[in-house]
């Protein structure tokens, strides 16, 4: 059910360009290609700037030093976690915890005076420049009241002044992909596409503004990086049943198809409702699922990571992780959980390749051109094999071609790419 052929990734190719198209000129599809009022860096940029990265597992924060001479800023950073109240509450609530945290960055670190930050903001947001954007729709389970429609830099400069943080100023706002394409452009200029594969999964590249065939704002250079919010891909996947249940249970059901089969958020929960049907059926775990498969999330993906990391011949590492978590497990099921991971992640490997090949081949249809890939994000960082997997995948619809294709780990990224993008604006 998980294999995807080369056939299919060439269909989902096809499907993802016509989708780009439809997104560029504002007709109704699944590819929102939102503007990002900015084009890559030209390496030069200096100066210290604060980076506030919030919408992933944890909110970072980053006083960023750019050399200005395309090598890693010197960085000092901070992170920290939301409750799930936090980001399931309101605007008041989620954006009072964030400033409550710059006010003590900047007090730990004896940060004073005036400070210049760019914010990325990993969501869709609607811009008409680069300083402000309305949240369009939450997605990777976030709920928090009254911020839909709201421009999020409004409500971080509220609460940055109800909470008494003062010398603040938020310069520039942008999605995590595109912070990521900034970041790693800014170290190699063969950079064009930003892309994470972490909680959630998305992509940006590098467009010529002339092909933007809706409305665009006041911009006046030739190339500007859209977001394309891929995750929200809806053509063409090779969805299963266990697809359609786990987006029915999701915060988010009918949206964001291709995120919920490739990235870390989703990715334990694919196998957990595997394993719970397989063990209805009778044919596993003797009919009694586990505690760890029993509450809809409660297994994560960095238990699929552990069992990934087992190469014993009979899972012996998976086996003895089922049994710490109680139960009783027999070496075969052990050897079929192994198998159902490796299936869903290889399919999500697989997936994030093709989606990849489809953004860099609109634009390259023959792959002339060497395109770096900056990509930032846990799934990518941490889950064993998975890089390897989208090169093998490249090779596989590329051949030697697939070589253009350079997957370059740029960590924190969409977090030094905030202070890339506010140097950028900054000097006009
Ligand atoms: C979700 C968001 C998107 C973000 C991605 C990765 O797909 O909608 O804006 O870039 O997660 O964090």
């Amino acid at each position: 059910m998980f294999a995807v052929s080369p056939e299919r990734l060439r269909a989902l190719i096809t499907a993802f360009h016509e989708e780009m198209r439809r997104g560029l000129a504002g007709e109704p599809g699944s590819l929102k290609m939102l503007p990002a009022y900015v084009d890559i860096p030209t390496g030069k940029e200096r100066g210290p700037f604060l980076a506030l990265d919030m919408g992933g597992t944890n909110v970072r924060i980053l006083w960023a030093d750019l050399p200005g001479n395309r090598s890693v800023p010197v960085l000092v950073g901070d992170l920290f976690q939301l409750s799930r109240d936090q980001i399931s509450a309101d605007a008041g609530v989620l954006f009072g915890a964030i400033a409550r945290f710059i006010g003590r960055f900047l007090r730990t670190r004896g940060l004073t005076g005036p400070q210049r930050m760019g914010f990325t903001f990993s969501f869709a947001i609607r811009q008409r420049s680069i300083a402000r954007g309305e949240l369009i729709g939450w997605t990777k389970g976030w709920t928090a009241q009254g911020v839909v429609g709201r421009d999020v830099v409004e409500l971080l400069n509220r609460a940055l002044a109800e909470e008494g943080v003062a010398g603040v100023r938020v310069v520039s706002l942008n999605n995590d992909t595109t912070g990521t394409l900034m970041a790693g452009a800014y170290l190699d200029p063969d950079c064009d596409v930003g892309c994470i594969l972490g909680t959630g999964t998305n992509i940006c590249y590098r467009e010529r503004t002339a092909a933007i065939r809706k409305p665009v704002g006041p911009y006046d250079k030739e190339f500007m990086i859209i977001n394309t919010e891929s995750g929200n891909f809806n053509a063409a996947l090779p969805r299963t049943r266990f697809d359609a249940l786990l987006d029915a249970g999701s915060e988010n059901p009918g949206l964001q198809a291709e995120e919920k089969m490739v990235s870390g958020k989703y990715l334990g929960e694919l196998v957990r409702l595997v394993v719970a049907d397989v063990c209805t059926e009778g044919f596993l775990f003797g009919g009694r699922l586990p505690a760890l498969f029993a509450v809809p999330g409660g297994f994560g993906t960095e238990r699929l990571s552990e069992i990934e990391a087992d190469v014993s011949p009979n899972a012996d590492g998976t086996l003895a992780l089922l049994g710490e978590a109680g139960g009783g497990a027999a070496p075969g099921d052990a050897r079929f959980l192994r198998e159902v991971v490796r299936s869903v992640s290889g399919r999500a490997a697989r997936l994030a390749a093709a989606v990849l090949a489809a953004i860099v081949s609109k634009n390259d249809p023959g792959l002339d051109a060497t395109h770096v890939i900056a990509v930032d994000g846990s799934l990518f960082e941490k889950y064993p094999g998975f890089r390897a997997r989208m090169e093998e995948t490249f090779r596989e619809l590329y051949g030697e071609r697939a070589g253009c294709l350079r997957l370059a780990p740029v960590s924190d990224g969409s977090g030094f790419g905030a202070a890339v993008i506010a140097a950028a604006s900054s000097s006009g």
